[in-house]
C-alpha cells in the first residue's frame, strides 16, 4: 500500500535535470513523468528539451541528445554563444522588418531551417516527419530529411503543402546502387537540392550516452570519399549537392573551389568528433585564412542554435541560412503544433532582436561585423585577436549573392 502510493507519487517530475542550460524559471513541478508537459509552459528552444527528457524514455532521449565521446564539441556549440556580445544600435527606423531569405535560389520566410536528423518517430509514431514537413510548409521554412528518417522519400514528399520546396539529405553509402536509387527518387519526388553528408566517412562517431542503450550500430558508409569519388558521385544527378558536415575552413575552401554551389559548415551537433571545432570558429577561420569564398558560394552552419541571437551571430559572420537540428526533434513530442510553435518563437525571437538591434533587414546582418563582438572567441581561439590589434574586427563585407 504505501509502496503503491510511493509510485503513484513518483511519476511527479518535480526534478528534470537541466544540464547546465540556461535556467529561465520553467516550473516542472506539475509535470508527469512519461507525459508531454503542457504546451502553454513552452516559451523557448531549450523548454523543448526539457519537455522530450519528461517525455521520451531513457533511451529514446539519449538517442536525441547524445553526443561523441565526452560531449566537449556538443557543450561548446551550446555554450560558445556565450563569448560573443551583440551591438544594438538606437536611433534607427525598424518599422519594414525583412526576413526572407534566399536559400539555393528559394525563397523562404526564415533565414533558419529544420536541419535532418534521423528517427522523427522516436518522438511521434504515427505522424512521424510528416509533422515537420507540414509545419515548415505553414511557415514557408525550409524543411531538410534525413535519409534515415522514420518514413520513406516518397511518404515524406506526399505531406507537402502546395509549392512546398524541400531539399533531402543523403548519406554517402558504400552501396553505390542503393545510392543512385535515393537521388533518383529523390529527384522524382521532387526535392530541390540534396545535402550530402561527408562527415562520417567510414563511421559515426562514438557515442557513450546512447551506446549504453544498443547492442551494435551499423557502418554502411563509405570509406573512400576522396575527391575523385566526389566528383563521380556528383554525375549521379541533376541536383545541386551541398556538402553538409565540413568542419575546416581549408574543406570549405576546397568545395567553394571544387564548383559546389553552396556548403555547410557543421560538427553534426557534436556527435561525431570529439574536441571538435565549432562553426563560429570555422567561420572566423575562413575569415582570416578564405574570407574570398563568401563571395563565392552560399554557406550554411549549425550546432547549437536555440535563440535568434545565435541565428544572427552566425548570419553576421557571413552565413546565408542556419540549420536547427536536436529542437525541432524534441518539439516533435507535441506533433505539428509544437513543431509550428518552435518556428513561431523563432521568429518572434528574430523579429525582436532584430529590430532591439536596431536593424530590420535580415540582408544588412549578413556578414557585417558592425553587428556583433568576437573578440572573446579569437583571443580563446587564435591566442590573439583575428586582425592582431584590439579594434573592432571588421570581416570583408560579401557581396550579396543571388
Ligand atoms: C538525433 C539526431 C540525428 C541526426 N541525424 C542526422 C542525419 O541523419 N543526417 C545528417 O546529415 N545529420 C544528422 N544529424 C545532425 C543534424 O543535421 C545537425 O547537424 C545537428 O543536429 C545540429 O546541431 P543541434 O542539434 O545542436 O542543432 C542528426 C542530429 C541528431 C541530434
Ligand atoms: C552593417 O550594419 C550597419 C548598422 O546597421 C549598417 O549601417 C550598414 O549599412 C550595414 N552594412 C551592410 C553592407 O549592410
Amino acid at each position: 500500500m504505501l509502496a503503491a502510493l510511493g509510485a503513484a507519487l513518483s511519476v511527479y517530475a518535480a526534478d528534470i535535470d537541466m544540464e547546465g542550460l540556461p535556467e529561465t524559471g520553467l516550473d516542472t513541478s506539475a509535470w508527469v513523468t512519461g507525459e508531454n508537459p503542457p504546451i502553454d509552459d513552452m516559451v523557448d528552444a531549450n523548454d523543448f528539451q526539457f519537455a522530450a527528457k519528461n517525455k521520451l524514455t531513457g533511451k529514446r532521449y539519449a538517442y536525441y541528445r547524445t553526443g561523441a565521446l565526452d560531449e566537449i564539441t556538443y557543450e561548446r556549440n551550446m555554450h560558445d554563444w556565450e563569448k560573443i556580445r551583440m551591438n544594438g544600435f538606437a536611433f534607427q527606423d525598424v518599422s519594414q522588418l525583412y526576413r526572407h531569405t534566399r536559400i539555393l535560389g528559394h525563397e523562404f520566410d526564415s533565414p533558419f531551417f529544420i536541419a535532418p536528423a534521423a528517427e522523427a518517430g522516436y518522438t511521434d509514431p504515427a505522424e512521424a516527419e510528416r509533422n515537420l514537413v507540414r509545419a515548415a510548409g505553414d511557415a514557408n521554412v525550409l524543411y531538410v530529411p534525413s535519409i534515415s528518417s522514420t518514413l520513406s522519400i516518397e511518404e515524406i514528399a506526399a505531406a507537402r503543402r502546395d509549392g512546398q520546396i524541400m531539399f533531402h539529405q543523403e548519406y554517402v553509402w558504400e552501396d553505390k546502387t542503393r545510392l543512385q536509387d535515393e537521388l533518383t527518387r529523390m529527384e522524382q519526388q521532387g526535392f530541390r537540392a540534396i545535402f550530402l553528408t561527408v562527415d562520417n566517412t567510414g563511421v559515426e562517431g562514438v557515442r557513450s550516452r546512447y551506446d549504453r542503450f544498443r547492442t551494435s550500430s551499423g557502418n554502411d558508409h563509405a570509406q573512400g570519399l576522396t575527391i575523385q569519388a566526389m566528383n563521380e558521385l556528383r554525375q549521379m544527378t541533376k541536383l545541386p549537392i551541398v556538402p553538409k558536415g565540413v568542419k575546416t575552413a581549408h574543406d570549405v575552401k576546397l568545395c567553394a573551389d571544387l564548383g559546389f554551389p553552396a556548403v555547410y559548415i557543421s560538427n553534426h551537433g557534436g556527435r561525431q568528433v570529439d574536441m571538435g571545432v565549432t562553426a563560429v570558429e570555422i567561420l572566423l577561420d575562413l575569415h582570416r585564412d578564405y574570407p574570398e569564398v563568401f563571395d563565392q558560394i552560399e554557406i550554411y552552419a549549425d550546432g547549437g542554435v536555440r535563440h535568434a541571437s545565435h541565428m544572427l551571430t552566425l548570419i553576421s559572420l557571413g552565413v546565408t541560412a542556419v540549420g536547427v537540428g536536436r529542437p525541432f526533434y524534441f518539439a516533435n513530442i507535441y506533433g505539428q503544433e509544437g513543431v509550428s510553435k518552435l518556428i513561431d518563437i523563432f521568429n518572434k525571437e528574430l523579429d525582436t532582436t532584430m529590430r532591439l538591434m536596431g536593424e530590420d533587414d535580415i540582408r544588412s546582418f549578413r556578414g557585417n561585423s558592425s553587428f556583433i563582438n568576437t573578440k572573446k572567441v579569437e583571443l580563446d581561439y587564435f591566442g590573439a585577436p583575428l586582425t592582431g590589434s584590439l579594434d573592432h574586427t571588421v570581416y570583408n563585407v560579401p557581396a550579396p549573392l543571388d
